[in-house]
């Protein structure tokens, strides 16, 4: 190790051009997933814990793809706000080949080739307790039965044209028994992005509210989503979801828990994507209103950290904000 004056890390940070030469992590809007929220109602809803961020009609998916194929954006993660007429105990609005979802997937897929759909195989969208499952009278969320219909629900979303089913439910053998039955049923090119390290997060707050699920939900998901303070069993949960056929995996939240995608991604071969979630972008947005942070500035910064964390792509509510800032 050399020391000063021979060595001056200083030299490295002289101009721009010489920054852009040694720089380390990359960002482009192919790292970017972007997730959009989808309404029943003619008429875009704004999501007011979300400044920014709206549920869309199914008349404005096509636009939104164009949208995103233009940005570079690759993949589309769609999440439909129910009808509280369609949910119920089960959840069986999961399964019907014409729902919200379904729906939107189509109208995408006709849009553009150029533009994956990821869906999320959950039943918290459908649900009247918001639980991600089947619950039993004690309002404990069934693990095998949840399986069950998660497989219908992923199969449902495959046959509509879903690039990308992401369980995001955090039933154990999930994975395994979707991968079955999308092979059996010949959706072999089905990628699963397996939610694998889900922690029971407060950041998912505004989420809720933009799905309608925040005022339903009983309690809470601490029995089947991970403890905050495990990265010990996060690579657990990953190495299961990568022998059971998971094509990606997903840390989530994001920012508070770089150091599980540093280990996620030091422990496996596959890629491993990030969630900044809707908590995490309501932060930014609540300080940039108040003209305490730069958006230009911390959002690029925060993506550069996902990048450098080993994050082979972010999922986020600024990821059209984003594309065009990489774009300038
Ligand atoms: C549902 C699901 C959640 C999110 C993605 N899928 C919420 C939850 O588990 O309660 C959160 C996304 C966000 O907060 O942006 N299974």
């Amino acid at each position: 190790m050399t020391r000063f004056p021979e060595t001056r890390l200083r030299r490295n940070r002289r101009a721009p051009w010489l920054r852009a030469m040694v720089r380390e992590t990359l960002c482009s809007p192919a790292n970017l997933i972007w997730p959009i929220f989808v309404t029943e109602a003619d008429e875009a809803e704004p999501i007011a814990t979300m400044p920014g961020v709206s549920r869309h009609p199914l008349s404005a998916l096509k636009g939104l793809a164009k949208e995103a194929e233009s940005l570079g954006i690759p993949a589309i993660a769609l999440f439909p706000n129910t009808p509280a007429g369609k949910r119920s105990d089960d959840g069986a609005e999961a399964l019907n080949p014409d729902n919200l979802v379904c729906r939107a997937v189509a109208e995408i897929k006709a849009a553009t080739d150029a533009v994956g759909v990821m869906t999320d195989v959950a039943l918290d969208p459908y649900t009247s307790h918001g639980h991600d499952g089947i619950v039993d009278p004690a309002m404990r969320v069934l693990n095998d039965p949840t399986v069950e219909v998660l497989v219908g629900q992923a199969l449902n979303q495959a046959r509509a044209g879903a690039d990308i089913v992401a369980p995001s439910d955090m039933m154990d053998g999930r994975v395994g028994a979707i991968r079955r039955a999308l092979e059996a049923a010949g959706h072999t090119d089905t990628h699963i992005m397996a939610y694998s390290a889900k922690y029971a997060s407060g950041f998912y707050g505004p989420f809720r509210d933009a799905v309608g699920a925040a005022g339903r939900l009983k309690g809470d998901k601490a029995g089947y989503q991970m403890d905050p303070a495990n990265v010990r069993e996060a690579l657990r949960e990953v190495a299961l979801d990568v022998a059971e056929g998971a094509d990606s995996v997903m840390v989530k939240p994001g920012l508070p828990y770089l150091d599980v995608v540093r280990a996620v991604a030091e422990a496996e071969r596959l890629p491993v994507f990030a969630y900044c979630v809707s908590g995490e972008y309501a932060m930014v947005e609540a300080a940039v209103a108040q003209g305490m942070l730069e958006r230009e500035r911390v959002v690029p910064e925060m993506m550069t950290a996902f990048r450098r964390a080993g994050a082979a792509g972010i999922l986020t509510y600024h990821a059209p904000f984003l594309a065009r800032w990489l774009q300038r």
